[in-house]
């Protein structure tokens, strides 16, 4: 039996578990929640009152690494009370915090274990062991509540593109090498590697790593996730996931990401580029609220407060403001939450993982090897065009395919400002955008 099993697959029985329950079925009594009386009309006239419970415990304590879980069947009339006595239960059961979460018909309460009777880190090795067949598509992200592997479909519809999000020491970077390293070892994709701060350089000399190597100068970054925005549309690429760290530091630094991240989010995923973020905040104020409703998924790790846990998630109810660091993380999608451990890959196998595969310097894109700059486009005054998204060239490009004719500025007034947080084009830059197309098609029909 894989060691992650003894560690997780406890469930409480014990006269601990036991003495719990106990408590909080009394803070409900005390409360007044755990039953009331219904009269009930007999068919001889008489009148019978009738104890109905509102509040019974499921079989089951769960015991994770971190937490001990109570779950209650809870009648919803006593549900709104009952969510509030988080703090009642604490000092029932003397514990400094316990939250209350609602999971589909089951309240959970949820008591953290003492720092010192939290179990071992999981290991990568452990996660993968659960269940080796992870197909192409998925990666792994560690184990959940219910001591099962949790992956991640990234080519799943409703899935697509997601964003790591947590404070410092959250874990972000060690889940995301776990991503990684999960990339390589299902094989049949290729893994773009973008991280100033370094963290992906040992597992950046596998063969399927997009251009054999990390980008980690934001000169370069630009440069990489340039490339890959401009090959949406030119060709079918095969899967190919491109992570991303430290993206608000990127961002800052070459401002322009933020509109290569935009085109990537867009239409990525119809040349098969799938874009894990990493950040320590949400990533809205960096790269605009259009394309973070592109990121569907949110793997969370601790936030500093509730409202830190809402913008992440973009739910009130995630309970990422209980998160406690270090690989706790929950997974959000619109209305879907699960909360899991994520795996760490562990110093000994990072060191194998370069040992048999070193690192090498990235190939750079033709134009980023001396001075990186942007695509100049110029017309024949000479003006800079550069302040118009490539993507918005190859969308006017697409429309002129489509039609065989170029589309009005209001089309493309309406276009960008449906696809840029900044607004729609007016109508000179729109007329600009309308040339840079024109041009790029007239050099194609020219065959240059
Ligand atoms: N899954 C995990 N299991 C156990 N420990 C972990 C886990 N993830 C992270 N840690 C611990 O937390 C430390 C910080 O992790 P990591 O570097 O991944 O954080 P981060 O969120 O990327 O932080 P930063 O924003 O500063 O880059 C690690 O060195 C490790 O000791
Ligand atoms: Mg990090």
């Amino acid at each position: 039996m894989p060691r992650w099993k003894n560690l997780l697959d406890r469930r409480g029985t014990g006269t601990h578990y036991a003495d719990r329950l106990h408590r909080i079925l009394g803070v409900c009594r005390d409360c007044g929640l755990l039953w009331h009386n219904e009269r009930i009309a007999q068919r001889d006239g008489r009148t019978e009152v009738r104890r109905v419970d509102d509040i019974a415990p499921t079989e089951r304590v769960v015991v994770t690494p971190r937490d001990e879980k109570y779950g209650l069947q809870v009648n919803p009339r006593v549900l709104k009370r009952l969510v509030t006595l988080g703090p009642q239960f604490a000092y029932a059961l003397n514990v400094p915090d316990v939250s209350v979460e609602v999971d589909g018909n089951i309240v959970y309460v949820r008591v953290p274990r003492p720092e010192a009777e939290q179990t071992d880190t999981l290991l990568y090795q452990d996660a993968w062991d659960a269940a080796p067949d992870i197909p192409v598509g998925s990666l792994l992200l560690g184990i959940d509540e219910e001591q099962h592997q949790l992956v991640l479909e990234l080519v799943a519809p409703t899935n697509v593109h997601a964003a790591v999000i947590g404070m410092t020491g959250s874990g972000k970077s060690t889940l995301m090498r776990t991503m990684i390293l999960s990339a390589q070892m299902i094989g049949g994709a290729q893994v773009a590697l973008f991280d100033p701060s370094g963290g992906f350089e040992p597992l950046s000399g596998h063969p399927s790593v997009w251009r054999g190597g990390l980008f980690r100068a934001p000169d370069a970054c630009e440069a990489g996730l340039r490339v890959l925005a401009e090959t949406i549309g030119r060709r079918h690429g095969g899967l190919t996931y491109v992570f991303i760290d430290e993206v608000p530091e990127l961002v800052m630094q070459r401002p322009r990401i933020k509109d290569y991240l935009a085109r990537l989010t867009q239409a990525g995923r119809h040349a098969g580029l799938h874009v894990v973020l990493g950040a320590q905040h949400p990533l809205a104020r960096d790269l605009g609220p259009t394309t973070m409703r592109n990121v569907p998924v949110r793997l969370v790790g601790r936030v500093a407060d509730r409202s830190a846990a809402y913008n992440a998630t973009g739910r009130n109810d995630s309970g990422a403001e209980s998160l406690r660091g270090r690989g706790d993380f929950v997974a959000v999608n619109g209305s879907q939450r699960q909360r899991f451990q994520a795996a760490m890959v562990p110093p000994s196998l990072l060191q194998e993982w370069r040992r048999r595969y070193p690192p090498r310097a990235v190939r750079l894109p033709a134009s980023a090897a001396g001075a990186v700059s942007p695509p100049q486009v110029t017309r024949s005054g000479g003006r800079s065009l550069d302040d118009i998204p490539p993507f918005v060239v190859h969308e006017i490009r697409r429309y002129h395919a489509r039609h065989g004719r170029l589309p009005s500025s209001n089309w493309v007034y309406r276009y960008t400002r449906s696809r840029l947080p900044t607004g729609g084009f007016g109508r000179a830059k729109a007329e600009r955008a309308l040339q840079a197309a024109q041009g790029s098609l007239e050099s194609r029909i020219a065959g240059t």
